[in-house]
């Protein structure tokens, strides 16, 4: 068994969403050695932490060299057509490996895995096995099956799932910050997203197995955990007393450990209550930081998107979370070019940002998704340069708001998480406040990444907080 320590690993997280990719130790115990990269949202990082651990139970150890590999998993994003593309193109990366050696299955595991199921087999010849995120138990049986030549597939999706009871191994992990699935799949059937399909029904996981985690993770010495869903706030489990809620969950999470941060993601503006606000202000360890999806600003185009809120409900929402939680940052998802969207509705989007002023947002253009309500029922009718530059104007002014975000930081007292040296000095270390906020601090030799440090703002980049150490 490789402990959690030996299994820290890089993590290099791209744009939410988009991709990231995880590499993972070596191990030269002669055992079958398994290959995992995974792209997507964080819920498919997690994934990976617990196919990780399925297999590890068959005697798989894991490489960070896909040279090395006998099983190699790509988990697979379906949010839009570019996370796609960037899988096909890695997919033919691995046809030389599998012409170098025969022997090796490559699997596509996740949302492509669903969205595609036996077609992958059957337009991508290198591919030995499909895994849906509802089947990831069955990866032992497929895995025998395709080293026999048989072309396996399991994408049934499950109305109980939820692995509360496989302990993911943290190979990906810097041993600082872990994942914490607590509910899988998604009901809100937003006309653009693929997710409903790909992830199934939301199901919400126990919550004695989610606060069990936590204290192991505690245990482990882990400083932060994110809980993750698609929409936590519809976080529900009927236990033997009674109903949890996620404002009950998060303030069970946040009384494992004092020390230990508590982050928490996606925030649905339909269903954040004053109840989850309330139990974030109350708890020092819980961050102060919301990310609240907003897509549009304009009503029409979130009626069409089916998002069940509209602009003035969202404005509400962000004025509650100011008048509970004062300071709280909020980030946001925006789409540009939705089907018809006017230059009145994507001005109402500029104008919303300019009253909400979010911290950080993460800025998409609308990809039609096969399948998916909006792809079916209306046209994808914004020209792509139109597109385009809606979202470089949105994009430029996120910018403006960012930085200024920023700049009123200067001469405030942040308390850091250090998680290592700073990309672009030695002597510098970096980590994050309670705002999710990178800060890039002098080392003053005695702090180690995973401990607290207080500092002072003095000055900022475009994205980044500068400061001076000031306590321990
Ligand atoms: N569950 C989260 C979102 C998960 S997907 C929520 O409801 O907020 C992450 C982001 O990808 C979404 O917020 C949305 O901004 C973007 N996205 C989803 N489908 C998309 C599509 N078809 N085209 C462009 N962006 C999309
Ligand atoms: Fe997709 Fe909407 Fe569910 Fe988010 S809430 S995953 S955008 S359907
Ligand atoms: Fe992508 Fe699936 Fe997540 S489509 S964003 S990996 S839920």
């Amino acid at each position: 068994m490789i402990s959690v320590k030996e299994q820290r690993q890089l993590l290099k997280e791209d744009r939410q969403g988009e991709a990231f990719y995880v590499a993972v130790t070596d191990n030269d115990s002669g055992e079958r050695k398994l290959f995992i990269e995974s792209y997507g949202c964080a819920m498919n990082f997690a994934d990976s932490e617990i196919v990780a651990s399925i297999l590890q139970k068959e005697g798989f150890s894991i490489t960070t060299d896909s040279g090395q590999a006998d099983v190699i998993l790509i988990n697979t994003c379906s949010i839009r057509e570019n996370a796609e593309l960037r899988v096909r193109k890695r997919l033919t990366d691995f046809r030389s490996s599998k012409i170098k050696k025969p022997s090796l299955l490559v699997g596509v595991l996740g949302c492509m895995a669903e969205r595609l199921k036996a077609k992958f087999l059957e337009e991508e010849k290198l591919v030995d096995f499909v895994v849906g995120p509802d089947a990831y138990r069955d990866l032992p049986r497929l895995l025998e099956e395709a080293g026999t030549g048989q072309k396996a597939v399991n994408v049934l999706l499950s109305r109980e799932e939820t692995y509360a009871d496989v302990s993911p191994l943290r190979f990906a992990s810097n041993g600082i910050s872990a994942y914490v699935s607590i509910m899988r799949g998604c009901n809100n059937m937003c006309s653009f997203c693929v997710v409903p399909y790909t992830r199934g029904r939301e199901r919400s996981r126990d919550a004695t197995s989610i606060v069990e985690e936590v204290r192991t993770l505690s245990a482990d010495n882990f400083k932060e955990i994110v809980l993750l869903g698609q929409n936590v706030d519809s976080y529900s489990f009927e236990s033997v007393e009674g109903n949890v809620s996620f404002a009950a969950l998060l303030e069970m999470v946040a009384n494992v450990d004092p020390l230990m941060r508590i982050r928490f993601s996606t925030s649905h503006p339909k269903d954040i209550t004053d109840e989850v606000l309330y139990v974030m202000a109350a708890h020092e360890n819980i961050c102060k930081y919301i990310h609240l999806p907003i897509q549009s600003g304009s009503s029409r185009i979130l009626k069409l998107m089916n998002r069940t809120y509209d602009r003035e409900w969202y404005l509400n929402r962000v004025a509650a979370i100011r008048r509970i939680i004062p300071g709280c940052a909020i980030s946001t998802d925006t789409i540009t070019g939705f089907c018809s969207e006017t230059e009145e509705d994507h001005a109402e989007t500029l104008s919303i940002m300019e009253e909400v002023r979010f911290n950080f947002a993460y800025m998409f253009k609308y990809s039609e998704r096969p399948g998916t309500p909006a792809a079916k029922n209306y046209a994808d009718d914004i020209p792509e340069e139109i597109k385009s530059r809606r979202l470089t104007e949105i994009i430029d002014l996120q910018k403006k708001h960012s930085h200024a975000r920023l700049l009123s930081q200067i001469g405030t007292f942040h308390t850091v998480l250090v998680e290592g040296t700073s990309k672009k000095s030695a002597n510098d270390l970096s980590g994050r406040n309670d705002h999710n906020s990178m800060v890039v601090f002098p080392s003053p030799g005695n702090i180690l990444p995973g401990q607290y440090a207080g500092v002072i703002i003095r000055d900022c980049t475009s994205a980044t907080l500068l400061a001076d150490f000031i306590i321990r």
